[in-house]
């Protein structure tokens, strides 16, 4: 899981591939490298930030990595891009080359030499053996013998010409007047164009400064779209807030609208089944939770939720179920194992993701959009709060094509979920509030969230976000399930945060919240009802809402918390240690 970039045009080309790799730093940032041909073929790579790169050279055609460690310690040599002995070809690799320990045995048989501990590296050897005097030819012989998932740059010394392919790891290209651009992912070039043309898989392009072809791995020519996306430069940069994260969480009340806008404007959505199985990993698997309550709630229709990473080990059980697999990326290969799994069982198959065109596009029946626009930090928030959204719509669509509901209940779901940008727009003005609040959760060891029926995967999705960015150990629990061990953790001073809507769980959540207290837990209330007060040591009051949407504000709320926590404690946020954005390894 890495980041790649190429650049070929008229401007300097260092300038171009470090900008970019920046912007791609979140798939990735143990090392970093960028090759520039001006003549010669010139190479810096490093292991550490791109910030560390010393690039003394430059030229306007070019290729760059940010690194995400797989095969190969985060060291200098282990940094892309790698290049063949003769020092002419340099390459560039997100993903992994399955077969590349037996490659690499029959290269070193003939001869070649190798200084890293990468699958990577026998790319630029393949290139290099298969090298008549043709960089095109050979780059189309070479990555033929290749297996497992890669998105591979190429450039030669004496060549005015990119080589790309993309087979299971994202690839876009960026379409300019006398200059074309290549990414992992459209930010990296979005200050530079909006036309983009996105690779499926056994694709390869060839791009040069008048032209970008593409063919199939084969060689055939085929014609590809050109999209505009409409994201604008700034939707991609920090626009004057501390962190990505930070702007990601205020920009969802508008990540909300735009995807309900969208969402109402869809007309496929008849499908039939008897069941729903939903699969995802992280703080998507929390959404598919989410959805499980709203979805048995509304549509009454029964719902498993999985981890991807669990779903694979599952027997193969053939049922009357459509298969719902959610990734913001669209890129998580656990995800898309799973997806590739229920197709084979027969199953319909649903993706729900936040980038078009991406990997899990490819493995399923019908797609389902968020509109979040891009997330850059590695924590999911506006992402989650869409997948939620398209949750809720998806089941009171379901339920009302299906008669289960009335068309007056329909309306009146339909006007509630309109209302949520708003009620998300009233939670933000608590951000005060809950900095202040920080300071107190910053100095704790353990963290606590609890949480009964629909705001359950809330509290795992608070203690999620709180572990991930301020490294404090948290954990969600269903609330009821403290007395049957949790509890034991519980001494003076540690804080519980307690969801406490005003539903069905109102007076048991109490009952859990005074059996913490008795235990000299600090409990934080988080609740629109001004009465728990007298329960708790604090409150965060969230705006009144309908209570099976309470997920909306509690979630926003969790969020600024982990997040001020986090910054008081002068955490990496929107690059936390040892994670990256999407995880395309299994
Ligand atoms: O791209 P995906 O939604 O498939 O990513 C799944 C998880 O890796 C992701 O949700 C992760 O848990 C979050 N970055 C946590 O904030």
């Amino acid at each position: 899981m890495c980041g790649i970039v190429g650049y070929v045009g008229f401007r300097s080309a260092r300038e171009v591939l470090i900008r970019s790799l920046k912007r791609l730093e979140y798939r990735g940032y143990d090392s970093a490298g960028i090759a520039i041909v001006n003549g010669q073929l010139n190479v810096e790579k490093k292991k550490g930030y791109i910030s560390n790169l010393k690039v003394d050279f430059d030229g306007t055609i070019g290729i760059g990595h940010t690194r995400w460690a797989t095969h190969g310690n985060p060291e200098d040599r282990n940094a892309h891009p790698f290049v063949d002995c003769r020092g002419e070809i340099a390459i560039v690799h997100n993903g992994i080359i399955e077969n590349y320990a037996r490659l690499k045995g029959e290269l070193i048989s003939r001869g070649h030499e190798f200084k890293s501990d990468t699958d990577s590296e026998v790319i630029a050897h393949l290139i290099e053996e298969h090298y008549k005097g043709d960089f095109k030819e050979a780059f189309f012989k070479a990555i033929k013998n290749l297996e497992g998932s890669f998105a591979i740059a190429a450039i030669h010394k004496k060549e005015r010409r990119i080589m790309a392919v993309k087979k299971e790891s994202p690839l876009v290209v960026g379409i300019g007047d006398h200059e074309n651009f290549l990414a992992s992912d459209i930010p990296a070039f979005l200050e530079y164009t909006n036309r983009v043309i996105v690779l499926k898989d056994g694709e390869v392009c060839e791009l040069t400064d008048d032209f970008a072809r593409f063919y199939t791995m084969e060689g055939k020519s085929i014609r590809k779209r050109v999209e505009y996306v409409n994201w604008s430069v700034e939707d991609a940069e920090k626009s004057g807030y501390e962190h990505f994260m930070l702007k990601e969480i205020f920009e969802q009340p508008k990540a909300l609208y735009d995807t309900l806008t969208s969402l109402e404007s869809r007309n496929e959505w008849q499908v039939d089944f008897g069941r729903i199985t939903m699969v995802a990993c992280g703080t998507s698997y929390h959404a598919a939770l989410v959805g499980k309550y709203v979805i048995e709630e509304i549509l009454q229709v029964p719902v498993d939720v999985y981890y991807a990473s669990e779903y694979r080990h599952r027997p193969e059980i053939v049922e009357d179920s459509m298969g719902i697999f959610i990734t913001q990326s669209g890129e998580t290969a656990d995800t898309i194992a799973a997806a590739k799994k229920a197709k084979e069982l027969g199953y319909f198959t649903l993706g729900i993701t936040n980038v078009v065109g991406s990997s899990i596009t490819n493995y399923v029946d019908r797609v389902l959009y968020t509109s979040a626009g891009p997330e850059i930090g590695v924590a999911a928030t506006k992402t989650f709060i869409t997948q939620i959204l398209t949750l809720y719509y998806f089941a009171i669509k379901m339920a009302r094509i299906r008669g289960r509901i009335s068309t007056r209940k329909y309306h009146v779901l339909r006007e509630n979920l309109r209302r949520v940008p708003h009620d998300v727009e009233r939670t933000l003005k608590m951000n005060e509030r809950i900095m202040k609040e920080s300071e107190k959760i910053s100095r704790a060891r353990d963290v606590f969230f609890i949480a009964r029926g629909v705001n359950y995967p809330i509290a795992l999705e608070g203690a999620l976000k709180m572990k991930e960015i301020s490294y404090i150990h948290a954990e969600g629990y269903p609330a009821g399930e403290l007395k049957h061990g949790p509890l034991a953790l519980i001494s003076q001073g540690v804080p519980v945060i307690a969801l406490v809507p005003e539903d069905k769980t109102y007076s048991k959540m109490l009952s859990n919240v005074k059996e913490v207290s008795a235990r000299g837990a600090y409990v934080v209330g988080v609740s629109p009802s001004k009465d728990v007060e007298k329960y708790v040591d604090t409150l965060l009051k969230v705006p009144e809402t309908d209570p099976l949407l309470s997920p909306f504000v509690n979630v926003v709320t969790l969020q600024l918390l982990a997040y001020h926590t986090a910054r008081i404690l002068g955490r990496e946020i929107d690059k936390p240690r040892n994670l990256a954005k999407s995880v395309t390894v299994e």
